[in-house]
């Protein structure tokens, strides 16, 4: 949650520093503020609202300067306006901050006691205050006796004004990049703003802190001694985090789907079956494994949730699905035998993160999935399977969803295997995942026509429910998150069997409920529960594969989708439901890319 960028080079910097907020932004967009130094002249800017209102402001009063930093918010501590949006300052300091100062009370009451008065109601501003205080003519010093009295989390970028040549930053536990161009620097909450601007990166550690100038990075270890740091080169072609024609970033993720699902299956493939390579766990380890718990947060629970009932029947193995952020606190009982998998398309995730350390100081086995290379995540595991989904930039989850799920069904085969649970059959479906679920996916995304006649119908109503048994009840909570996340549509996602349990309540005359039957084991036990709720007036769409359609018309409208094996079939199930989602809020006319309150990487507990 927020962005952080800065800059120190030879250009303007607030055209840079806006630039990068731009590819910033789905992280935060409640309040937006820039600082720029021109010689021993702070500049600073912000704006309530999304980065355009800033710009709109620089308009007419941009400051000038060739060193700045930048800031995009996800208010956690104050209310979203502009007092509270970043940067602060206090006397030559200017701070923007992406995390938790979690002692920021105490240190605030202590400040205030002796004198220091506050404007904004952000944990952040603490930090400046204490900068000031503790400066006497040396900066670094200023932040290492500031930082020592800091608890939580931070990725900070700092400027001050006695100093127009070095830009500050320092980390622990939120996500901080140093950008490395060509006689100019940057630093960055994520890579991209610096694609097609800098060659080189430089990933901070924890606990370390970076003084940068246009043409040099000097790297402190948490007790300020110089450090050597590894530069890797930045991969990703420039062009990858923009919306290459489509309206939105959403709908170009969602066609995107055919291409990332097949890259990220053959990148588990080799010789024709499913290949993890230098996978840690021996066989004898895997056939001693006792239990699975698969772990994420939001859409990367349901994937958890979806797999969970995929490995209990192919693998037979017991699996459990949890919310990173119960888990964490949970007291789960761990030993060598368990097998802990965290799903994590940030990978930065703050709830995971923690998730994956409770699991790894367990002694339980850990492997994590994840769609960003150099994440937290990703870094800390044993064992990481990377998602090929590239940049997603829309908040709500798309492609990570269904290459997650892709890499997932290829765990499931590789365990199955490995105990013995596996036959023939599912090498064979290995080897034609990544022939046949692609072309499927296109199918989808090429018949859109009943999809957006249905997002019309919804985009009246104001509650929705999905229903589904087992995989398909993973499905109907992913289908009901995305509706509800970019529509604001108050939606619900069941298991069909629970309604009649309570819930069923709330039904009544043209209640939309979407039933979700993706195989034929499950369609008698689902058609029944969907009847229970036409008979009290639900208008029932169902969704389900083609060759069961022709089953389902009696109980209402049919949207069907390719035919596939169980195993698979959820991948292709939530792709119209995803759709849907869309063409409901594009109806609505929201900002289906940055719906409200929300933000893309979720670095706060
Ligand atoms: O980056 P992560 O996969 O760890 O994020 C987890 C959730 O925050 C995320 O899936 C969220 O639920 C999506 N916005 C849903 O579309």
């Amino acid at each position: 949650m927020c962005g952080i960028i800065g800059y120190v080079g030879k250009s303007e910097a607030a055209g840079i520093l806006i630039n990068g907020l731009k590819a910033l932004e789905y992280r935060g967009y409640d309040s937006a503020g820039i600082a720029v130094l021109d010689k021993n002249r702070l500049g600073v800017v912000k704006a309530k609202g999304e980065i355009k209102c800033l710009e709109e402001k620089l308009k007419d009063e941009s400051p000038r300067g060739n060193i700045g930093i930048g800031h995009t918010r996800w208010a956690t501590h104050g209310a979203a306006n502009e007092t509270n949006a970043h940067p602060h300052c206090a006397g030559h300091f200017s701070v923007v901050h992406n995390g938790i100062i979690e002692n920021w009370r105490e240190i605030r009451d202590g400040l205030e006691m002796s004198g220091v008065s506050f404007e904004s109601e952000t944990d952040t501003e603490v930090i400046p205050k204490l900068l000031e205080l503790n400066y006497s003519g040396d900066i670094l010093e200023a932040i290492r006796k500031t930082l020592k009295l800091l608890e939580g989390s931070y990725a900070l970028g700092i400027i001050c004004s006695n100093d127009a040549r070095t830009l500050y930053c320092a980390k622990k536990s939120s996500p901080l990049i140093i950008g490395l161009g060509k006689g100019e620097n940057f630093i960055s909450s994520d890579i991209n703003p610096l694609l097609g601007r800098a060659n080189e990166a430089v990933y901070l550690e924890d606990g370390e802190t970076a003084a940068i100038t246009e043409d040099s990075v000097s790297v402190y270890d948490p007790d300020f001694n110089l450090t050597e740091k590894e530069k890797k080169s930045i991969s990703l072609g420039a062009g990858t985090a923009e919306k290459g024609g489509f309206e939105h970033f959403m709908l170009k993720e969602i066609c995107e789907q055919p291409q990332v699902i097949k890259n990220t299956l053959d990148s588990v493939t080799a010789n024709g079956g499913v290949c993890f390579e230098d996978f840690p766990y021996t066989e004898e380890e895997i056939k001693a494994l006792e239990r699975i718990y698969i772990v994420g947060c939001g859409s990367a629970y349901h994937v958890g949730l979806i797999s969970k009932y995929n490995f209990e029947k192919t693998a037979k193995i017991p699996t459990f699905a949890e919310y990173a952020g119960e888990f964490r606190y949970a007291d789960t009982v761990l030993n060598e035998n368990c097998l802990v998998i965290i799903i994590s398309q940030s990978g930065e995730t703050a709830d995971s993160l923690a998730a994956l350390k409770t699991a790894s100081e367990s002694g339980a086995k850990t492997v994590s999935v994840v769609n960003v290379p150099e994440s937290s995540i990703a870094k800390m595991s044993r064992y990481s399977v990377l998602t090929m989904a590239g940049t997603e930039i829309a908040v709500a989850t798309t492609k990570a969803f269904t290459c997650q799920l892709a890499v997932m069904n290829m765990l499931c085969l590789y365990i199955a295997r490995a105990r013995g649970a596996c036959t023939e059959v599912f090498s064979e479906i290995a080897a034609n995942m990544s022939a046949t679920l692609p072309k499927k996916a296109e199918k989808i995304i090429e018949n859109t026509e009943k999809i957006k006649t249905l997002a019309k119908e919804i985009s009246e109503v104001d509650k929705c429910f999905f229903l589904g048994r087992n995989v398909d009840y993973g499905a109907a909570l992913e289908g009901a998150l995305k509706l509800k996340e970019i529509s604001y549509i108050d939606c619900v996602g069941y298991p069909a069997s629970e309604l009649k349990h309570g819930t069923i309540s709330l039904i009544e005359k043209d209640t939309v409920c979407f039933g979700l039957i993706s195989n034929r084991e499950l369609l008698a036990k689902t058609a029944s529960n969907l009847a229970e709720v036409t008979a009290r007036g639900a208008r029932v769409t169902v969704f389900a594969p083609e060759s069961l359609g022709g089953e389902l018309t009696k109980i209402g409208e049919v949207i069907t989708y390719p035919d596939s094996i169980p195993l698979l079939s959820p991948c292709l199930e939530v792709i119209p439901l995803q759709l849907l989602a869309y063409y409901t809020a594009k109806e609505k006319n929201l900002p289906i890319d940055k719906p409200r309150n929300l933000a893309k990487s979720v670095t706060v507990e």
